[in-house]
């Protein structure tokens, strides 16, 4: 399938923009079924969602939701075929409650969430998410939102911004990057940022990994408030699943993957009381099983052909 990218006037195959992760393993679990009723929480451009469309069969729905218009408006075109089939709404996935009420999809067969960003968000340089390529400080996956990446790198104080690299980003010269973020203010692009990054980092850091990617990683969760929207996000896709329904996230960092892993352990009903009260004081009510005892991984053929899905995980959950 074609589309045509209006900015640049050329027809890209969307494949090749983005390739989805863990699709085999991520439809195993959800086992799209004829009048299944299922919820894209991050449709993208929309790999997922197609082949949850062919294996459902033709009474199988979607709702697909993505805070990025543009990912929106090209999966949209992508899946123009199955438009009877699928509604489409821009927002947040934290208020994928609201979200589910207002369009009929109340109790769900099947959630996912593939988190993140996607390939075709980070090669577009006016996006501001790489520094590979020369693009303004924004990073938001939301461009209607307000804070921009530009705000962060050059106004807040320095130790907040240390602070906040090595919470986000679990990088340990988070001191120097910010002492030198700082030193070179204003900055105004990606590859300003990158190359401050390099300078607090030089001689330290020597490795496979681009020295900035772990600042850059910080800053974008920061800019798009990622980890607590997740948070929301696990907690109100349960109440929308029907008994028996599931609901898997595929996470890329460790930071993420935690959230997933205690978030749906707490709604496991695990208790932490101490063993000796006689009775669970807590009140904890197991809501969901889980299905996935440790995260789902690519297979090494996906990881040669795909390097995005070297650090994807997959945890699934049914509710009871
Ligand atoms: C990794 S891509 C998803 C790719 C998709 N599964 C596919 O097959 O093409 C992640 C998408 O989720 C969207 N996204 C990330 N966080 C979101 C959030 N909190 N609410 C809604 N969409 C979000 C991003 O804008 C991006 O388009």
């Amino acid at each position: 399938m074609t589309l045509i990218s209006q900015e640049k006037g050329s027809t890209k195959d969307l494949n090749s923009i983005h390739q989805p992760v863990l699709v085999e393993q991520v439809m195993e679990y959800l086992q799209p079924q004829n009048l299944g009723s299922y919820i894209d929480a991050t449709v993208g451009l929309g790999g997922h969602a197609k082949t949850i469309l062919d294996q459902s069969g033709p009474t199988g729905k979607i709702l697909a939701i993505d805070q990025d218009q543009e990912a929106l408006k090209q999966s949209v075109q992508r899946l123009s075929e199955y438009e009877k089939r699928m509604i489409f709404h821009h927002g947040n996935f934290s208020e994928i409650k609201n979200i589910a009420t207002l369009n009929g999809f109340e109790a769900s067969d099947g959630i996912l969430a593939d988190l993140g960003v996607s390939s075709m968000q980070l090669s577009e340089a006016s996006r501001g998410f790489s520094f590979q390529n020369e693009g303004p400080l924004d990073m938001r996956m939301d461009s209607s939102s307000r804070l921009k990446a530009k705000e962060v790198v050059n106004n807040y104080p320095e130790n907040e911004l240390a602070s906040l690299i090595y919470k986000y980003g679990e990088e340990t010269h988070s001191r120097r990057i910010a002492r030198e973020i700082v030193k070179a203010r204003p900055l105004n692009s990606t590859k300003g940022l990158a190359n401050a990054v390099v300078r607090a980092t030089q001689r330290k850091k020597r490795g496979r990994i681009h020295p900035a990617t772990q600042t850059f990683q910080a800053i974008r969760i920061i800019v798009n408030d990622e980890l607590n929207v997740l948070n929301q996000f696990l907690k109100n896709a349960v109440e929308l699943l029907k008994p028996g329904g599931r609901v898997a996230v595929i996470s890329f960092h460790s930071l993420e993957d935690r959230i997933v892993k205690t978030t749906f352990k707490t709604m496991t009903g695990y208790c932490t009381c101490p063993p000796k009260f006689p009775k669970c004081l807590c009140g904890q009510v197991k809501i969901i099983k889980l299905l996935t005892r440790k995260p789902v991984v690519a297979k090494d053929i996906e990881k040669n052909k795909n390097p995005r899905s070297r650090s994807a995980k997959l945890r699934v959950a049914e509710k009871l």
